[in-house]
């Protein structure tokens, strides 16, 4: 999704600029530019295609200024083009990026040239400078310029802007897409991820829906929606800069994949006492909203989404609790209907993402008494909007397709599984067996991680492969799901999954010796069931690709590949199997060559609807 940088100081701000873009490059863009103040004027680069190719044109042709702008677009009105990338210009005098859509844009931009003003681009965001412009020449001032045009947009934004006219002025603000401002000493900064800001500042101020800020040499001014002062607290950030290299891995996905051990290890420390659940781990009041909980309402997007699914079975299986899990987007535009003393339980990696937040906002709407997000970015707009929160503590996830938030989500989601079950089925001996299961866990997800070299061995015989189906059942079924969806985003082979029990409903239409056929096959009461249904699958000559635990006695064959990961006779096995299906995706995009970590068409951080 598009990413916002900007910086006044009193140095040439086009480096910083540029390497904030290149740390947004992971959000997923199509085409980047920069706008700075160089000698009174306005000044001008764009490119469509990579970061890269815009700080070459920069090179090539410089600019230079101590304010300025930058973004990297991620198309949603307009093709991904030169003339449609930001920073928008109007009439020479105001620079502008935006992020989010703008959903009155079209009765604007009617308006806009009635009156006079040209259009040099199909965005809905050209009608946000034309409109500051419009307010600069009756006010004079570029935040009441600002102030005035915002009172007029309708939908989500954050936006940066500069303007000739007071050539030390730079104005922020959002709604709805997140935006943070950097401190320095002396400069100042704005981005929509601090990740862009690291190299220059650690100390952060996170707007406020409806903030207008002023950044000036002297200082930052905050303005809430009404226009009041306002002073939001200064906070440090603890993300360290070698947290969001990618060393000596070859991407970033990969990094994440391994990294999993250390963050799950993460995710539960201090959170036990002994082999016993913290409940205040999720905030100080969640022993109380706990006790009254009586269903869970999941709701989420994705990768997120499947983490869901795999705790619906968990908190009903385990907790004895009725769970529902609706993606959030169908969620926010249905009629649901929400039984009294139900939690809501959002998940989100990036927690930003713009169809939760609605969800969430439609489930209060609806009366929702409790609310509780599982996420791992702490300054979040999830977490501020949510009574109670688990971070997971995968750290930074750069890589589009989400691996390591999706494990420690789960871990997360066994975690709230204990602490409702207690107070429903689950008993003390089976919470203490799942305890140690989740602490033995890192060690275990490392054992998965050795079978790399085979699976990437297996990974050559999908490399020319179209289409590809995924099965698992009970648990698993999600599991299969992400697995799919791993595969389908990041090498493009068109991917579906099924509970195996479905097959003969439809899919085994599909099967033959063209379509792999990829089976999670864990050691449990559906193990006999999902071997009827390989059976089915080879009998239609069908190339099955089978991820077991080694007391499955399926034998290899020619059309048969079998591979075996260690015993997983417990109840976190969804976790074990899901590394095996992250590498195979990995590697399968590897041999096809695609852009591993930023895939097309995808954005890490969806932010608009
Ligand atoms: C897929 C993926 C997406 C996200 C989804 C929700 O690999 O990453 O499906 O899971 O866009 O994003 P978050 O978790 O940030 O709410």
């Amino acid at each position: 999704m598009c990413g916002i940088v900007g910086a006044i100081a009193q140095r040439n701000v086009v480096p910083i600029l540029i390497e904030g873009l290149r740390r947004l490059e992971y959000r997923g863009y199509d085409s980047a530019g920069v706008a700075v103040i160089q000698d009174g004027e306005i000044r001008r680069r764009r490119k469509q295609g990579k970061v890269a190719e815009l700080a070459a044109a920069i090179e090539a042709d410089p600019i230079e200024g101590r304010i300025g702008i930058a973004h990297t677009r991620w198309a949603t009105h307009g093709v991904p083009s030169e003339r449609n990338a930001h920073p928008h210009v109007c009439r020479n005098t105001v620079a502008l990026v935006h992020n989010g859509i703008i959903e009155n844009h079209e009765t604007l931009r009617e308006e806009q040239i009635a009156a006079g003003y040209e259009f040099t681009s199909e965005t809905d965001t050209e009608v946000v400078v034309h409109a500051v412009y419009d307010q600069l020449q009756r006010t004079g001032s570029l935040l009441e310029a600002v102030q005035a045009t915002v009172a007029k947009l309708e939908g989500a934004y954050a936006i940066g802007v500069i303007s000739v006219t007071e050539p030390d002025v730079l104005v922020a603000c959002r709604k709805g897409s997140p935006l943070v401002i950097g401190l320095g000493i002396g400069e100042y900064f704005i981005a929509s991820d601090i990740a862009a800001l690291l190299p220059v500042t650690r100390r952060f101020i996170f707007l406020e829906d409806g903030d207008i800020a002023e950044l000036t040499p002297e200082g930052v001014r905050i303005f809430d929606e009404a226009g009041n002062p306002v002073e939001r607290p200064v906070k440090d950030s603890e993300v360290q800069l070698d947290a969001v290299e990618r060393g000596e891995y070859r991407h970033y996905m990969q990094k994440e994949i391994f990294e999993q051990p250390r963050a799950i290890a993460e995710t539960l420390e201090g959170r036990f006492n002994g082999l016993k659940l913290i409940e205040e781990a999720f905030g100080n009041d969640a022993p109380a909203v706990f006790d009254r909980v009586k269903a869970v309402q999941i709701l989420a997007c994705g990768t997120s989404y499947h983490a869901g699914l795999v705790a619906r079975y968990w908190m009903e299986s385990l907790a004895g609790i009725p769970c529902n899990v609706e993606v959030a987007s169908e969620y926010r535009y249905r009629d649901p209907v929400l039984l009294p003393d139900t939690l809501v339980v959002t998940i989100s990696q990036s927690g930003e993402t713009a169809d939760t937040l609605a969800a969430l906002e439609e489930a209060k709407r609806r009366g929702a008494l409790h609310s509780l997000a599982i996420c791992n970015v702490q300054e979040s707009s999830l977490v501020r909007e949510s009574d109670l929160v688990l971070l997971t503590r995968a750290g930074p996830e750069i890589g589009v397709a989400s691996t390591k938030a999706f494990t420690t989500q789960l871990v997360a989601l066994m975690m709230l599984t204990l602490a409702l079950g207690r107070r429903h089925r689950l008993d003390r001996v089976t919470e203490k067996r799942i305890a140690s299961q989740l602490f033995a866990l890192p060690a275990r997800v490392e054992d998965v991680l050795e079978l790399d070299d085979r699976i990437r061995a297996l990974s050559e015989r999908f490399a020319d492969k179209q289409h590809a189906l995924f099965l698992g059942r009970g648990s698993h079924y999600p599991i299969a799901m992400e697995g799919a969806l791993k595969l389908k985003e990041i090498s493009y082979i068109h991917a579906e999954a099924y509970p195996a029990g479905e097959l003969k409903h439809g899919p085994l239409a599909l099967v033959d010796a063209d379509m792999p056929v990829i089976a999670v096959a864990p050691n449990n009461s559906l193990l006999e069931k999902l071997k009827s249904n390989l059976q089915e699958v080879k009998a239609r000559g069908g190339e099955l690709y089978v991820f077991a635990d080694e007391t499955l006695d399926v034998q290899p064959d020619d059309h048969t590949h079998v591979l075996t990961v260690t015993p997983t006779e417990n109840e976190l096995s969804p976790v074990i199997f899901t590394v095996p299906l992250q590498l195979l995706a990995y590697h399968v995009a590897v041999i096809r060559g695609t852009d591993v970590d930023k895939p097309r068409n995808l954005a890490k951080s969806v932010t608009v609807e």
